[in-house]
């Protein structure tokens, strides 16, 4: 008997697998109701009393010995299935990375910078949260005069508000600088309109401000004119039609000739040959003795644009929702020109 003992624990020993039915099948073969070692249990009356105590002793050792063999396998096969499961399979085809593309805005935004670079314009940026100071009062907006209301304004409180164009920017830059002065001022602005096809609550800018010594009023249209045929390209022309800000005197709209149909008449111009692109005008002297500069010695004109504006023109979309909805489709379309 005690050989056998000493038989079936070689045989333990020897046992080795990685196939869960094997290790079952070992289990019920030595330890299942019929298994040899439960045989071994049953077997136990016929041994000799003498023996008694040493066969039990080495048949218990025999038990636990299968058991802990049992729960040992599993527990390396187990390890083992894990350990596949997170191996890299380096036969599965790679995914095609999204290549992103920039936003038509930025485009338009970097080649207006770009334009006014070129002829020696610096660009200044200033907070997007104005107070009434920078965003009217010192522009020349009387205070209760109802051009406040020309741009409906998101107010915070009394005092505070979100601009409603960049030329509080250009207030900032002429309080801590003398002339000469020719900045730009690219920025978003807020305000307060029902949202369409053709307005939205917020958009993007790009005003200029020139001030030195003796600036006219043709070196401002000489420069608008360069801008548009470096814009819109060299066959464009302009026209400046009278109008009124308060910052401004006297002041103009400018329009381009319609860069769909070079100013034959079509639908987008509605049949006038013109688009109108920006504002403009000389700087008020109320503004520069604002800011501290002496309108006596100096002088200068603005202008201001829509980036929207720009971009709607260059890239025929007519609905400005499409500029700030995100959608991947709309925007993978506009590549930079180089
Ligand atoms: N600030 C004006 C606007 O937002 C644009 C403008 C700028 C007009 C400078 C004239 C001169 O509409």
């Amino acid at each position: 008997m005690i050989e056998e003992i000493n038989i079936i624990t070689k045989e333990v020993d020897a046992f080795n697998s990685k196939s869960s039915e094997e290790i079952e099948n070992f289990r019920i073969a030595y330890l299942g109701k019929k298994g040899r070692i439960t045989q071994l249990f049953t077997h136990f009356k016929l041994v000799p009393s003498s023996e008694k105590k040493e066969f039990g002793r080495q048949l218990n050792i025999l038990k636990s010995l299968t058991s802990e063999k049992i729960v040992k396998l599993k527990e390396e096969l187990k390890e083992q299935l894990k350990s596949t499961k997170s191996k890299t399979d380096y036969t599965i085809p790679g995914q095609p990375f999204d290549v992103g593309s920039r936003h038509p805005i930025s485009i338009i935004r970097d080649q207006i910078i770009e334009i006014f670079s070129n002829i020696g314009f610096n660009i200044s940026e200033g907070p997007e949260i104005e107070d009434d100071w920078h965003n009217f009062t010192a522009l020349n907006f009387p205070e209760e005069h109802p051009a406040r209301d020309m741009q409906d304004t998101f107010f915070i409180n009394k005092d505070i508000a979100l601009r409603t164009h960049t030329s509080s920017v250009q207030v900032r830059v002429m309080e801590n600088n003398q002339p000469p002065i020719r900045t730009i001022s690219p920025g978003r602005v807020y305000r307060n309109e029902a949202i369409s096809a053709r307005a939205h609550c917020f958009f993007h800018q790009v005003e200029g401000l020139y001030i030195d010594k003796d600036v006219s009023f043709a070196d401002m249209k000489q420069t608008l004119l360069y801008f548009t045929k470096a814009m819109f390209g060299s066959e464009t022309k302009i026209r400046l039609r009278p109008s009124y800000f308060p910052f401004t005197e006297p002041s103009a709209e400018v329009d381009v000739s319609c860069t769909i149909c070079k100013g034959k008449g079509c639908n987008v111009c509605k049949y006038s040959g013109w688009l109108e692109i920006m504002g403009c005008g000389m700087v008020d002297p109320n503004v520069l003795e604002n800011c501290k500069i002496d309108p006596n010695k100096f002088g200068g004109y603005a202008f201001g644009m829509g980036i929207e504006r720009i971009a709607q023109l260059k890239y025929e979309v007519n609905d400005l929702r499409l500029y700030s909805e995100n959608d991947v489709r709309f925007l993978k379309q506009f590549t930079p020109e180089s």
